[in-house]
């Protein structure tokens, strides 16, 4: 009833509660209460004898109600879950996947209290300032396939990015998003599968949207920055996440439907690792190459220092001054 109402207010300069009751054949006390419900989650309503409620201000929480409002996807996002704190949004999301919620499900936070990044790493999550997400996914895929994933998501974020600010980021092997050569984006692609078969993803996603460098902890300060502090002005978080929500939808129904040619062929174009030097940490050897290219499967292939041909699967990457 909640969204119903919204959209009505959403639509008109000002609507009556009594052209709302009878809509909707509930009470105007009832209307009154589900406005005040609004209030609480940050709409601005004012209510005026004559002309009745008009919305002056949308909230600036990720609640479902204004992300899905006109939301252009089938999929990705049409159920989502708000919460305004939790440790990662990836532990939830994983125990709904594993309770059965459908392909495109989210779990949004405004913060994160244990935010992981890769390899066990923390990622900031202040409160308000970033976008924390996590979405399941169901893909038909081997579980070798599953790196593409990463990559698919970051030619999402790429897009969304450049949409939402008009900025031009880049993407760092396998998954890293940059601007002006600071990380500004993460994702991480957890699974569950078996030796042959992907069970469901969590794909999370992680965006410094309006962070202040001075809220980052001292070990990224310098290595990081956030959409704001790029733009020189505060981002709409809620333009960005939609931006976000559609570009997926699109590229990753483009990847279900027909492979992961056409994804690679933009990867490419917005990636800034092939054809530098590179260090790789694999988590057992540090070797330094130049980085070639991506083959089919989204595995890197770089050329080590001592001309043996290397197809990397999982890494660090850290580009070469
Ligand atoms: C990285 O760059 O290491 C990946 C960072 C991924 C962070 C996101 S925020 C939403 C989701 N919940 C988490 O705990 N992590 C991911």
């Amino acid at each position: 009833m909640r969204d119903l109402i919204l959209k009505e207010l959403k639509n008109q300069d000002h609507v009556s509660g009594e052209h709302l009751a009878k809509k909707f054949s509930i009470s105007r006390t009832a209307i009154w209460k589900h406005i005040n419900e609004l209030r609480k989650v940050g709409y601005e309503i004012e209510s005026h004898p004559h002309y009745g409620y008009a919305l002056v201000k949308n909230t600036d929480l990720l609640i479902p109600e204004e992300i899905n409002f006109e939301l252009n996807t089938n999929v990705i996002g049409k159920r989502i879950m708000h919460l305004n704190e939790i440790d990662s949004t990836q532990n939830i999301a994983d125990k709904l996947a594993r309770d059965g919620a459908e392909e495109g499900t989210c779990v949004i936070a405004e913060k994160q209290t244990s935010g992981r990044g890769r390899r066990s790493r923390n990622w900031a999550s202040p409160f308000k300032d970033g976008v924390y997400i996590s979405i399941i996914l169901r893909p038909n895929l081997k579980p070798l396939h599953i790196i593409q994933i990463p990559l698919i998501a970051g030619v999402a974020l790429v897009k969304a990015i450049e949409k939402t600010t008009g900025l031009t980021p880049s993407i760092k092997w396998p998954n890293d998003i940059f601007l002006s050569g600071h990380k500004v984006a993460g994702i991480l692609t957890e699974v569950n599968c078996d030796i042959d078969t992907v069970h469901y993803i969590v794909l999370g996603m992680g965006i410094n949207v309006n962070t202040r460098k001075a809220a980052l902890p001292k070990e990224v300060k310098d290595i990081a920055t956030s959409l704001s502090e790029e733009c020189g002005h505060e981002v709409s978080r809620v333009d960005f996440l939609k931006n976000l929500l559609v570009e997926l939808e699109t590229v990753y129904s483009d990847f279900v439907t027909n492979g992961f040619e056409n994804t690679g062929k933009q990867w490419m174009a917005y990636n800034n690792t092939i054809g530098s030097n590179i260090t790789v940490n694999d988590g057992q050897n540090v070797f330094e190459g130049k980085a070639v290219d991506i083959d089919e499967d989204g595995f890197l292939i770089i050329q080590t220092d001592d001309h043996q041909t290397q197809r990397i699967i999982s890494a660090d990457v850290t580009l070469k001054k």
